[in-house]
């Protein structure tokens, strides 16, 4: 995949014509409410350019994982209400994606409106990349957008097949969260660092594997982090572990010191007996975990020390929470260092570029979102990216 193949849709001419833009509206949504709008927010520039060139603009997306054709509840009805709110204009909503009725909705809209279609996913075609379900989609477009990075590592019918039947260009938020990952894993400014956190080693083999091979230095937080230690022949009391994951995890050390990258774990825990909030807790050295205990954070020494890795480095990838950061005060080591990431971006000493799953919500929590540089919106696309896999809806846009 060449990713200089990439067609940005900036440089096209999209006056009068009706462009299918594929986004990612797949918000958490509570009682009829979306009740994180990010993904909404950061699709706003590119629909507003779009619609300011004159474009008749047509936005399709999936909407949770619908089991069997068409749920009320997984309806994008709502979230497209938010969209128009959020856009400050108005927004069609056409109850299906595709046949006669999609198809006047898209050929009556007027150079610079929008519609948003129905849940992709209430058709089977969609998840299948039936080649003729995506032809019924292209029917109503002149062009195709792909600005939904976060769905790009499916290869269904709205984000691979379509780019058989139309011209296919990327979207800005897809280049932009592309240019993000690039700007930490291709060309960043040394040293570098990625912080990987949460629960489980098995889940982050291959990122772990891959990323040893590309940064100076990788920090392992959360969870994973016991597997780790139980490597090194740490009692680490009731912690989570994976003790069959032990041989990979001396496999992954070794091999990081093979190609250089120094490995930094905790050197001091939180640890309680039991996980809940408010249990009694206390912070003492991983050599010191009693037998009844179990780790749930990183202690104030492992921050400090993480903290001057980080002041050593240009460059940080973040991905994943240092402890159970959910659950009070499991979250304290996570914030203190997103805290301490933020103030050396801010103070423009460290690129900082976090994203997938928990992450973003950690650093929401540790108020410190607005100051990375760049948060991505994508949890497995971001974590497929990272694992250094080649995303079918981001290939599907580099075809000569
Ligand atoms: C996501 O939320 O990561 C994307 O919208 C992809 O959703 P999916 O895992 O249901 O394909």
């Amino acid at each position: 995949m060449d990713l200089n193949k990439l067609k940005p849709v900036s440089g096209v001419d999209v006056a009068n014509k009706r462009v299918i833009v594929r986004a990612d509206l797949n918000v958490p949504i509570k009682d009829g409410h979306v009740t994180d709008a990010t993904r909404l927010t950061r699709l706003v520039p590119g629909l507003k350019d779009l619609s300011a060139r004159g474009a008749r603009v047509i936005v399709l997306s999936h909407f949770g994982r619908p089991k069997d054709g068409p749920d009320p509840e997984l309806s994008l009805r709502p979230v497209a209400a938010k969209l128009s709110e959020i856009l400050g204009q108005p927004i069609t909503f056409v109850p299906e994606c595709i046949g006669p009725e999609a198809k006047s909705a898209a050929d009556a809209l007027k150079p610079g409106e929008i519609a948003v279609f129905e849940n992709l996913r209430f058709h089977k075609g969609e998840t299948k990349n039936d080649p003729a379900f995506a032809k019924a989609l292209a029917a109503n477009g002149d062009l195709f957008v792909n600005d939904a990075f976060s769905a790009a590592h499916r290869a269904h019918a709205s984000t691979e097949g379509i780019t058989h039947c139309l011209p296919s260009y990327a979207g800005p938020l897809l280049l932009e969260e592309i240019t993000a990952l690039r700007t930490v894993l291709e060309h960043p400014k040394r040293p570098t660092a990625a912080l990987v956190g949460g629960a489980k080693v098995s889940t982050k083999i291959p990122i772990l594997k891959h990323l040893i091979a590309k940064v100076d230095k990788l920090i392992i937080g959360g969870g994973m982090a016991n597997t780790f230690l139980l490597s090194h022949g740490v009692n680490i009391g009731n912690s989570l572990a994976e003790p069959d994951l032990v041989q990979t995890a001396r496999e992954i050390m070794t091999e990081a010191k093979a190609k250089g990258c120094a490995v930094v774990l905790p050197e001091d825990a939180v640890i309680a007996r039991a996980f809940r909030s408010g249990e009694a807790h206390a912070t003492v050295p991983v050599l010191a975990v009693p037998g009844d205990s179990m780790i749930l954070d990183v202690g104030a020494k492992s921050v400090a020390h993480m903290s001057d890795v980080l002041k050593e480095c240009r460059t940080l990838l973040w991905n994943g929470p240092l402890g159970a950061f959910e659950v009070p005060p499991f979250g304290e080591g996570t914030f203190a260092l997103a805290r301490e990431a933020a103030r050396l971006t801010k103070a423009g000493e460290l690129v900082t570029v976090a994203g997938g799953g928990d992450t973003v919500a950690a650093l929401n929590a540790a108020g410190v979102a607005d100051d990375f540089t760049y948060i991505s919106t994508a949890g497995g696309a971001f974590l497929e990216w990272l694992e250094g896999r080649e995303l079918p809806g981001v290939a599907a846009l580099t075809r000569d």
